[in-house]
């Protein structure tokens, strides 16, 4: 069964240069077919397959190398490995003396990304199912850390660029929406901390308490940097919790570019990481660190008799003590494995790479006629539009969007910023190469000369 299921697996990778950016043809009428009752009988390895295969083939090409809508998730092949591997398995995690060596590896994989972003020994953190849930458990324990029982007068502040993902996170921590405060930004989409700081001081004297600022380490829409050292001098001068969100933009900081952009993150008391993006991990994995440790798992424990024979956190954490979660996946494995296979340099050289195709493809718009590009990539985004002769704007770059991803070699997403429709292309899955980029440039600059003459 193992072989069988790594055949179909190597030919699916194999075929993905070929495969289209997306294809929906036909695909809610295969949909329909999979609702069926669960059958009496087993079936066949082979049926079954076959059957996995064709639900696999429709939909978006999240694997693909032209895949540059919203953020790509990757799919390192050696992540499948680790899972392979975990759920055959099926050692339990959660708490060290259950596996004492698998959950040291979920340990190191944590300590590796605390020294990557100079944490101290005593800085804690978890793997979750992604960076929302990450964003969750630190809103909780900043809550918990800085705010009484009585918590409804805690405000937060992020730039408008903020992931949605932070505000539906302290909305399920218990917070109101209009508690979550969205600061203007620089015209380069960073917040503008002056802004913050009349924000804090007029929340104050309203009798609110502002606890929580939630900086983006690359904002989804444009790769936007907030300012981070300046933003940890608010933080320690207001008595906030520094929340950076690098769910997309965190695994930079391998790089010298993404290392310089980040400077004073380290001051940050959470980091938000996404290596289902970053480290082109297949979906499933986020992070979150947290500087004071305990305040982790002050936030998250919960006693329970039937728990009682088990060991208490000793120079291995129980994970459990400091999530959500109690049973769930050894997601550190999905992590260890591909950095011991390919080592931390390889994911260093891939991230360096997608920085200078990012520049590559904004330089040539930049340099196209016609084509708007009006933010810098501080990471690997690259919003832009074309300003047409005649028309409204919005609808040609609908049209000039739907034109693009026709040619399914790419797919791209768009989004609003500043009341401008927008069309972006991010560049962050580790199959995306020179070639791909080359080819997207030829594509957008087509498509908007050909929409342009059928006007
Ligand atoms: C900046 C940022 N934060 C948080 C998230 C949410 O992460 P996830 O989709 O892993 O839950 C995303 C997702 O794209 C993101 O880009």
């Amino acid at each position: 069964m193992a072989s069988r299921a790594t055949e179909l697996l190597v030919s699916f990778i194999e075929e993905l240069p070929d495969a289209p950016a997306h294809d929906l043809d036909g695909a809610l009428e295969i949909a329909r077919t999979y609702r069926e009752a669960a059958p009496g009988r087993g079936r066949g390895i082979d049926e079954v397959l076959a059957r996995v295969s064709a639900a696999a083939e429709k939909g978006f090409n999240t694997a693909g190398p032209g895949y540059l809508a919203y953020i790509p998730g990757g799919g390192l092949f050696a992540a499948a490995l680790a899972d392979y591997l975990s759920l055959g398995l099926n050692r339990y995690v959660g708490v060290w003396n259950a596996a004492p060596a698998l959950a040291q590896i979920e340990a190191t994989v944590i300590r590796w990304l605390c020294d990557l972003h100079d944490y101290p020994v005593e800085a804690r953190g978890i793997l979750t199912s992604g960076g929302s849930m990450a964003n969750f458990s630190a809103i909780v324990a900043a809550r918990r850390a800085l705010l009484p029982e009585d918590f409804l007068a805690g405000t937060l502040y992020g730039s408008s660029q903020l992931h949605a993902s932070v505000s539906k996170a302290a909305v399920l921590a218990g917070f109101p929406a209009r508690n979550v405060r969205s600061v203007a930004t620089t015209p380069d989409l960073r917040i503008d901390v002056a802004a913050l700081e009349r924000m804090i001081e007029k929340d104050r004297a309203a009798g609110l308490r502002p606890f929580l600022l939630a900086a983006n380490a690359g904002s989804t829409n444009t790769g936007a940097v907030d300012p981070l050292r300046e933003c940890a001098e608010v933080a320690a001068r207001e008595g906030l919790w520094l929340h950076v969100d690098g769910a997309y933009g965190g695994f930079f900081q391998l790089t010298d570019r993404g290392r310089q952009a980040f400077a004073g993150i380290d001051a940050a008391d959470s980091i938000t990481l996404d290596p289902h993006k970053g480290l082109f991990l297949p979906y499933g994995t986020g992070c979150l660190l947290v500087r004071d440790g305990p305040r982790l798992r002050e936030a998250h424990q919960v006693a329970a008799a039937y728990l009682q024979d088990l060991a208490p956190e000793d120079e291995i954490p129980n994970f459990a003590d400091s999530s959500p979660e109690l049973s769930r996946d050894f997601r550190g494995l999905r992590v260890w494995l591909p950095v011991m296979l390919h080592g931390m340099d390889a994911f260093r050289a891939a991230l360096d790479e997608k920085l200078d195709l990012t520049r590559l493809l904004y330089d040539a718009l930049a340099d196209t006629p016609g084509f708007e590009v009006p933010w810098a990539p501080q990471m690997t985004v690259v919003a832009f539009r074309y300003r047409p002769r005649e028309g409204d704007p919005e609808a040609f770059n609908r049209a000039l969007l739907e034109r693009i991803n026709a040619s399914r070699r790419v797919f791209l997403s768009s989004t609003t910023i500043e009341d401008r429709f927008v069309l972006r292309a991010c560049i962050v899955s580790h199959r995306t190469h020179l070639d791909r980029i080359e080819e997207a440039i030829d594509i957008i600059r087509t498509a908007a000369v050909d929409l342009e003459a059928s006007a």
